[in-house]
Protein backbone atom coordinates (compact mmCIF):
# COMPACT_ATOMS: atom_id res chain seq x y z
CA UNK A 1 0.00 0.00 0.00
CA UNK A 2 1.49 3.11 -0.80
CA UNK A 3 1.98 6.20 1.49
CA UNK A 4 -0.81 9.20 0.45
CA UNK A 5 1.60 11.28 1.62
CA UNK A 6 3.77 10.33 -1.78
CA UNK A 7 1.07 12.37 -3.98
CA UNK A 8 1.52 15.90 -2.47
CA UNK A 9 4.06 17.97 -4.37
CA UNK A 10 3.79 20.64 -1.40
CA UNK A 11 2.88 21.12 1.60
CA UNK A 12 1.00 24.35 1.80
CA UNK A 13 -0.55 24.86 5.27
CA UNK A 14 1.24 22.40 8.12
CA UNK A 15 -0.84 21.09 11.03
CA UNK A 16 0.56 23.35 13.07
CA UNK A 17 0.01 26.45 11.02
CA UNK A 18 -3.78 25.49 11.32
CA UNK A 19 -3.94 24.51 15.18
CA UNK A 20 -2.26 27.80 15.89
CA UNK A 21 -4.81 29.64 13.09
CA UNK A 22 -7.75 28.37 14.29
CA UNK A 23 -7.02 29.34 17.93
CA UNK A 24 -6.94 32.96 16.53
CA UNK A 25 -10.30 32.36 15.21
CA UNK A 26 -11.60 30.62 17.87
CA UNK A 27 -10.49 34.01 20.29
CA UNK A 28 -12.37 36.09 17.81
CA UNK A 29 -15.44 33.78 17.40
CA UNK A 30 -15.64 33.98 21.46
CA UNK A 31 -15.22 37.52 21.83
CA UNK A 32 -18.18 38.43 18.93
CA UNK A 33 -20.76 35.96 20.84
CA UNK A 34 -19.60 37.17 24.23
CA UNK A 35 -22.66 38.79 24.77
CA UNK A 36 -25.41 37.08 23.15
CA UNK A 37 -27.55 35.17 25.37
CA UNK A 38 -28.71 33.12 22.16
CA UNK A 39 -27.89 29.56 21.62
CA UNK A 40 -25.25 29.48 19.27
CA UNK A 41 -25.04 26.46 16.54
CA UNK A 42 -22.39 25.33 15.39
CA UNK A 43 -23.04 23.61 11.26
CA UNK A 44 -20.31 21.14 10.40
CA UNK A 45 -20.24 21.21 6.45
CA UNK A 46 -19.56 17.49 5.80
CA UNK A 47 -17.33 15.81 4.53
CA UNK A 48 -14.51 18.29 4.19
CA UNK A 49 -14.92 20.35 7.45
CA UNK A 50 -14.80 17.37 9.69
CA UNK A 51 -11.10 17.95 11.08
CA UNK A 52 -11.42 21.60 11.04
CA UNK A 53 -14.31 21.23 13.04
CA UNK A 54 -12.98 19.31 15.53
CA UNK A 55 -9.89 21.40 16.04
CA UNK A 56 -12.44 24.81 15.95
CA UNK A 57 -14.56 23.30 19.02
CA UNK A 58 -12.04 22.64 21.33
CA UNK A 59 -10.77 25.86 20.75
CA UNK A 60 -14.19 27.16 21.71
CA UNK A 61 -14.72 27.99 25.49
CA UNK A 62 -18.46 28.98 25.01
CA UNK A 63 -22.03 27.19 25.29
CA UNK A 64 -22.47 25.96 21.70
CA UNK A 65 -24.33 23.11 20.07
CA UNK A 66 -22.57 21.50 16.97
CA UNK A 67 -24.72 19.63 13.87
CA UNK A 68 -23.70 18.40 10.61
CA UNK A 69 -25.04 19.16 7.27
CA UNK A 70 -24.19 17.88 3.62
CA UNK A 71 -24.94 19.41 0.80
CA UNK A 72 -23.66 20.24 -2.49
CA UNK A 73 -24.37 22.93 -5.44
CA UNK A 74 -25.67 21.56 -8.82
CA UNK A 75 -26.44 23.08 -12.23
CA UNK A 76 -29.52 23.31 -13.41
CA UNK A 77 -29.21 24.61 -17.03
CA UNK A 78 -26.56 27.45 -17.12
CA UNK A 79 -23.60 27.95 -14.18
CA UNK A 80 -25.32 31.01 -13.07
CA UNK A 81 -28.76 29.92 -12.20
CA UNK A 82 -27.03 26.69 -9.64
CA UNK A 83 -29.32 24.85 -6.79
CA UNK A 84 -28.71 23.62 -3.30
CA UNK A 85 -29.06 19.94 -2.85
CA UNK A 86 -29.52 18.84 0.76
CA UNK A 87 -28.41 15.46 1.07
CA UNK A 88 -28.30 15.15 5.38
CA UNK A 89 -30.07 17.91 6.77
CA UNK A 90 -30.04 19.43 10.55
CA UNK A 91 -32.17 17.65 13.33
CA UNK A 92 -33.43 20.85 14.35
CA UNK A 93 -35.32 22.58 11.35
CA UNK A 94 -37.19 25.97 13.36
CA UNK A 95 -34.25 28.20 13.80
CA UNK A 96 -35.53 30.97 15.46
CA UNK A 97 -33.14 32.76 18.01
CA UNK A 98 -30.57 30.75 17.22
CA UNK A 99 -27.00 32.22 16.04
CA UNK A 100 -25.46 30.03 13.48
CA UNK A 101 -21.83 29.85 12.49
CA UNK A 102 -21.44 27.38 9.48
CA UNK A 103 -18.06 26.23 9.13
CA UNK A 104 -16.69 25.49 6.25
CA UNK A 105 -13.48 23.75 4.57
CA UNK A 106 -13.20 25.62 1.63
CA UNK A 107 -15.05 28.73 -0.19
CA UNK A 108 -14.09 28.72 -3.97
CA UNK A 109 -17.45 30.12 -6.30
CA UNK A 110 -19.29 30.71 -3.13
CA UNK A 111 -22.26 28.92 -4.56
CA UNK A 112 -22.76 26.64 -2.02
CA UNK A 113 -22.58 28.92 0.83
CA UNK A 114 -24.36 31.51 -0.67
CA UNK A 115 -27.65 29.23 -1.08
CA UNK A 116 -26.90 27.45 2.42
CA UNK A 117 -26.62 31.16 3.83
CA UNK A 118 -30.30 32.09 2.22
CA UNK A 119 -31.55 28.52 3.31
CA UNK A 120 -30.97 28.83 6.86
CA UNK A 121 -32.27 32.98 7.11
CA UNK A 122 -35.71 31.35 5.57
CA UNK A 123 -36.08 29.17 8.38
CA UNK A 124 -35.57 32.04 11.08
CA UNK A 125 -31.99 32.12 12.35
CA UNK A 126 -31.43 34.96 14.11
CA UNK A 127 -28.23 35.61 12.45
CA UNK A 128 -25.89 33.35 9.95
CA UNK A 129 -22.12 33.81 9.38
CA UNK A 130 -19.40 31.87 8.08
CA UNK A 131 -15.96 30.14 9.37
CA UNK A 132 -13.70 29.06 6.53
CA UNK A 133 -10.38 27.04 6.95
CA UNK A 134 -9.42 27.77 3.58
CA UNK A 135 -10.80 30.78 0.97
CA UNK A 136 -10.13 30.84 -2.82
CA UNK A 137 -10.91 34.61 -3.89
CA UNK A 138 -9.84 34.33 -6.61
CA UNK A 139 -12.85 31.84 -8.05
CA UNK A 140 -15.75 33.53 -6.62
CA UNK A 141 -18.69 34.37 -8.76
CA UNK A 142 -20.92 35.45 -6.39
CA UNK A 143 -20.48 38.22 -3.91
CA UNK A 144 -19.92 36.64 -0.65
CA UNK A 145 -17.29 37.12 1.92
CA UNK A 146 -16.41 34.24 5.08
CA UNK A 147 -17.29 36.12 8.59
CA UNK A 148 -13.91 34.23 9.59
CA UNK A 149 -11.11 32.60 7.44
CA UNK A 150 -8.19 31.09 7.97
CA UNK A 151 -6.08 31.17 5.16
CA UNK A 152 -6.67 32.55 1.72
CA UNK A 153 -5.05 30.00 -1.03
CA UNK A 154 -4.28 30.95 -4.80
CA UNK A 155 -6.18 29.00 -7.65
CA UNK A 156 -4.72 25.67 -7.20
CA UNK A 157 -6.58 22.14 -6.08
CA UNK A 158 -5.60 21.57 -2.51
CA UNK A 159 -6.19 18.53 0.06
CA UNK A 160 -5.54 16.99 3.03
CA UNK A 161 -7.11 18.46 6.49
CA UNK A 162 -10.59 16.91 5.81
CA UNK A 163 -10.34 17.89 1.38
CA UNK A 164 -10.52 15.43 -0.52
CA UNK A 165 -9.58 14.83 -4.33
CA UNK A 166 -11.97 11.89 -5.37
CA UNK A 167 -12.72 11.24 -1.53
CA UNK A 168 -9.05 10.53 -1.31
CA UNK A 169 -6.52 12.67 1.24
CA UNK A 170 -8.65 13.79 3.44
CA UNK A 171 -6.65 12.51 6.40
CA UNK A 172 -3.48 13.89 5.47
CA UNK A 173 -2.75 16.43 8.51
CA UNK A 174 -1.43 19.47 6.35
CA UNK A 175 -2.98 21.06 3.06
CA UNK A 176 -1.04 20.34 0.56
CA UNK A 177 -0.58 21.03 -3.24
CA UNK A 178 -1.33 17.66 -5.62
CA UNK A 179 1.33 16.12 -7.62
CA UNK A 180 -0.57 17.27 -11.18
CA UNK A 181 0.20 13.49 -12.34
CA UNK A 182 -2.38 12.82 -10.18
CA UNK A 183 -5.12 14.29 -11.54
CA UNK A 184 -3.98 14.49 -14.94
CA UNK A 185 -5.43 12.08 -17.63
CA UNK A 186 -8.11 11.52 -15.42
CA UNK A 187 -11.95 12.39 -15.13
CA UNK A 188 -13.45 14.81 -12.98
P1 LIG B 1 -18.20 26.40 -4.03
O1 LIG B 1 -19.69 26.24 -4.02
O2 LIG B 1 -17.67 26.52 -5.44
O3 LIG B 1 -17.70 27.48 -3.14
O4 LIG B 1 -17.68 24.99 -3.57
C1 LIG B 1 -16.94 24.76 -2.49
C2 LIG B 1 -16.70 23.27 -2.37
O5 LIG B 1 -15.94 22.78 -3.49
C3 LIG B 1 -15.89 22.96 -1.15
O6 LIG B 1 -16.71 22.73 -0.03
C4 LIG B 1 -15.11 21.74 -1.57
O7 LIG B 1 -15.87 20.58 -1.31
C5 LIG B 1 -14.94 21.89 -3.06
N1 LIG B 1 -13.61 22.43 -3.40
C6 LIG B 1 -13.34 23.63 -3.97
N2 LIG B 1 -12.02 23.82 -4.14
C7 LIG B 1 -11.42 22.70 -3.66
C8 LIG B 1 -10.03 22.30 -3.54
O8 LIG B 1 -9.06 22.98 -3.90
N3 LIG B 1 -9.83 21.07 -2.97
C9 LIG B 1 -10.84 20.27 -2.54
N4 LIG B 1 -12.14 20.61 -2.62
C10 LIG B 1 -12.44 21.82 -3.18
MG1 LIG C 1 -17.04 20.88 0.99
Amino acid sequence: MNHISQDIEKILISGEAITARTKELAEEIMADYADSDRRLLLISILKGSVMFTAELMKQLDIDCDIDFMKVSSYGCGTKSTLALNVLLDLKQQDLTNIDILIVEDIIDSGNTLSHLTNMLRGRGANSVKICTLLDKPSRRIVDLKPDYCGFEVPDCFVVGYGLDYAEKYRNLPYVGVLKPEIYLGEQD
